[in-house]
């Protein structure tokens, strides 16, 4: 593990955190798994329930630190796995009271903060972007891959109206040294036709990447198919997403798994087919005047919630032929 170098005044605030109590309800006891433990912000709240019990995960090993000092004060309540969300199938849960499964997906403020990782665009030096447990970094992405392949994960992974151009700047440059960060800076705000004067002009770019190099589109619909199977009834899946992105792929998934739809053709006799969860709310839960005021960045925070109706492990859903165009964009990283 590398030195991390995160000053210390870095606040940790856990976005929606009571509106994630009050639907995940630790009250009633149950066992929890908080896919992206980070800080431990959402574990140390549920830990105070007793009956309670919370299996933490988190892809960074950095992590492990604060999950090493929520095992000293709950030994028999609390693991924490360096893990994938999209492996918690190895956890083999589908024995276990699951009453409630956590997402609250992308980076911490810690991690973006820590210039080593290399997710901000002020990181100096090779590009990285990886969160833990990749395959490849930023550096093998934007080095190796060619201009169409960057610039379909630039449009489709950041929405960058100036992709193409980008990704051409980048091949060309390319050419005369190897980019990093601050390199790859400089192409961005080259290439950029207008100025954006709200948001930095490398942020579609960078989270572009970021998506890219942590494979997070199949990171988050594996994570969500394992985790509608292993809840138990009565069990409550909750997301807070950050991106449109993201929100557009847990928007369908809840809602398909929630409504009298066909999500087959081959399937025409809907109305026999078994509704195993429900959607208690349409619109996703946003944060309150007060975050917004005390922490600014949970602005793009949207929390949306399923229960789960029956005891049943198999689903169906066709979320992986729905977002197939986006997983083989992902896919270009198998080649790196
Ligand atoms: C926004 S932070 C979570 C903060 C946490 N709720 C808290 O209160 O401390 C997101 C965390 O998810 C982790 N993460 C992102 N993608 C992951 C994945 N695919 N599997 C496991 N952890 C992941 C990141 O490393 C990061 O620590």
């Amino acid at each position: 593990m590398e030195a991390t170098i995160v000053p210390d005044n870095v606040k940790h605030y856990p976005v929606l955190l009571k509106e994630i109590i009050s639907v995940i309800t630790p009250q009633h006891g149950g066992t929890f798994i908080d896919c992206t433990f980070g800080q431990g912000g959402y574990t140390q709240e549920i830990l105070r329930y007793k009956n309670t019990k919370v299996i933490g995960l988190d892809r960074d090993i950095s992590s492990a630190i604060v999950g090493e000092k929520i095992l000293n004060k709950f030994p028999n309540r609390f693991k924490f796995k360096n893990l994938k969300y999209s492996n918690l199938n190895n956890l083999k849960l589908r024995n276990e009271n699951i009453k409630g499964i956590i997402f609250d997906l992308g980076y911490s403020y810690t991690q973006i903060k820590d210039l080593n990782k290399g997710l901000s665009f002020d990181s100096l030096g090779e590009l990285k972007m990886t969160m833990g447990l990749n395959n490849f970094s930023a550096k093998e992405a934007v080095n190796h891959l060619k201009d169409k392949e960057l610039e379909k994960i630039l449009k489709y992974f950041g929405d960058e109206n100036d992709a193409k151009i980008i990704s051409r700047n980048i091949v060309k440059e390319r050419l005369l040294k190897k980019l990093d960060t601050q390199d790859l800076v400089k192409i961005i705000e080259r290439s950029k036709r207008k100025k954006n004067y709200k948001i930095h002009n490398a942020t579609k770019t960078f989270q572009a990447l970021r998506i890219f190099v942590n494979q997070e589109i199949s990171e988050l619909i594996y994570g969500l198919i394992n985790s509608v199977k292993i809840l138990k009834k009565n069990g409550v899946l909750a997301v807070v997403t950050f991106h449109s992105l993201e929100d557009k792929i847990v928007k369908y998934f809840f809602k398909t798994l929630s409504e009298h739809k066909s999500i087959s053709r081959y399937e025409p006799k809907l109305e026999q087919k078994k509704i195993l969860f429900k959607m208690p709310l349409k619109k996703p839960i946003t944060p309150s005047e007060k975050e917004l005021k005390e922490n600014p960045p949970s602005r793009s925070a949207k929390l949306r919630y399923l229960i789960k109706q029956e005891d049943v492990f198999e689903i169906n859903t066709d979320i992986l032929e729905k977002f197939n165009h986006l997983l083989e964009i992902e896919n270009l990283g198998s080649k790196l």
